[in-house]
């Protein structure tokens, strides 16, 4: 029943040590074809070495970017781009490739990109990237399951999100860049990705106010050039590391974070009873013998993360009573529930929350069905009983998202291996 590459854990260490963390996936994926704007060459540092980025390094080159990718340093040369259709193949392998989407639009007033892909944890539309694109004047169809934008000429337009959505806000906001008059976007997501993104197009020349508070204004462009930008710290890497500290009773330093992004998980920690210990750019987290139960609400920033949620599920076996895990963000992202119950957890899924019981985790042969459900699975892996092995199939899908996971385990105490 199992498919796909396998990482194979053996449980009951404790990790102990520190861990650098590398930049962060969701900003990687939008900084990349933001890069597409600017008519001189974009260097972006720090970026993660994972599978998403890659397939974002083929797609850019298969549109006429010249780029060069060393030591986390990328040079995106995007002057000789032109809008081919990249209908299917490995656009639709990564979700976050609807952000060419709003970046030939802004750049070529063109684009056709073959959609969905990534983590089909849920059926996730597009609804507001698309309302916000027909608002600035694009026509949008759907040619054979892939989504065609084209403008002669974009206008600034006033739009609000239905939903707070991530994806829309940095699309729109791609657009609006060079587009004639001032855009203003209401309703709008605040993750740090956001920030990150409209830091990056404002080096780049573009006028952008208010990202990371609930509405952005864009004043349009003529001119997009290429600058040298820092992308921020992955967030969600680094909570992974946390809860995994906390759930083998360890002590993780995770260096390389910016601990204001993770205020809503350390807080949780604490409410368990793990000791966490903040710095100026890394966080300490020391593991207990006994955990109490907590509940956890996912939702937009700054709340507690949907995609920590199911780490943070695995975690809540170990604490005393029973806990309740509700996804605000997501209606139905609890695939690593079935997993973990192979595990031995007592967990079951009743409307849009998982119910954890305090149980013991055992062993077994599971199956990634996606990038968090897998580090769900790893986190419940290295819980497993004294010298039980798991075996995680679909190890693909944790590649997407986790730069160097198998050394960086084993550089804590971890007995882990790829197959
Ligand atoms: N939504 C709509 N219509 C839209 C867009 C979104 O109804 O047009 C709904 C979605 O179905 C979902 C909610 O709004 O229920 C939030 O979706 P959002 O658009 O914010 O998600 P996203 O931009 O597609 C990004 C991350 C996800 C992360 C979410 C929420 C990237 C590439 N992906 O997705 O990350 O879960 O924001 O924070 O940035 C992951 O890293 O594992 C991952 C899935």
């Amino acid at each position: 029943m199992e498919s796909g590459k396998k990482l194979c854990i053996v449980g009951g260490a404790p990790l102990r040590g520190t861990v650098t963390m590398s930049g962060a996936k969701n900003s990687a994926v939008a900084l990349i074809p933001a890069a597409l704007l600017a008519s001189s060459p974009v260097v972006l540092d720090n970026l993660p070495s994972i599978s998403d980025v890659h397939v974002y390094v083929h797609l850019l080159e298969t549109l006429g970017a010249k780029i060069a990718f060393e030591d986390g340093t990328m040079t995106i040369d995007a002057r000789e781009v032109v809008p081919r259709p990249l209908a299917d193949g490995k656009a639709s392998q990564l979700r976050a490739s609807y952000y060419l989407l709003g970046a030939l639009l802004g750049r070529c007033g063109e684009a056709i990109i073959g959609l969905p892909g990534g983590c089909n944890f849920e059926p996730r539309p597009i609804d507001q990237h698309i309302k916000g694109f027909e608002a600035l004047g694009a026509k949008v169809t759907n040619e054979h399951g892939a989504i065609r934008v084209v403008a002669k000429r974009l206008r600034g337009a006033r739009i609000y999100l239905d939903v707070a959505s991530v994806g829309a806000t940095i699309n729109i906001m791609l657009a609006a860049t060079r587009a004639e008059g001032t855009t203003i976007i209401e309703n709008v997501a605040k993750e740090p990705e956001i920030v990150d993104v409209a830091t990056l197009l404002t080096s780049m020349g573009a006028r952008i106010k208010g990202a990371g508070t609930e509405t952005i204004r864009i004043e349009g462009v003529q001119h997009i050039h290429g600058c040298r930008h820092m992308i921020i710290p992955d967030r969600i890497q680094a909570g992974t590391y946390l809860i995994a500290a906390a759930a083998t009773g360890g002590d993780v330093t995770v260096d390389n974070v910016i601990p204001k992004h993770m205020e809503a998980l350390c807080a949780k920690l604490i409410e368990m009873g793990a000791v966490v210990q903040e710095m100026d750019e890394a966080i300490r987290v020391v593991g207990a013998n006994s955990y109490s139960s907590i509940d956890v609400k996912a939702f937009v920033y700054p709340g507690f993360a949907t995609d920590l949620q199911a780490q943070m599920t695995a975690l809540l076996t170990r604490a005393h009573g029973v806990s309740v895990v509700t996804d605000y963000v997501y209606s139905n992202r609890f695939k690593h529930v079935a997993e973990l119950q192979r595990m031995g957890a007592k967990v079951r899924v009743e409307g849009r929350s998982a119910i954890v019981m305090h149980s013991a985790l055992h062993g077994a042969a599971v199956q990634a069905t996606d990038l968090r459900a897998g580090a769900a699975l790893c986190i419940a892996g290295l819980m497993a009983a004294n010298g039980e092995q798991t075996d995680i199939y679909g190890y693909e899908y944790i590649q997407r998202g986790y730069e160097g996971l198998v050394d960086q385990l084993r550089s804590l105490g971890a007995d882990v291996w790829e197959q």
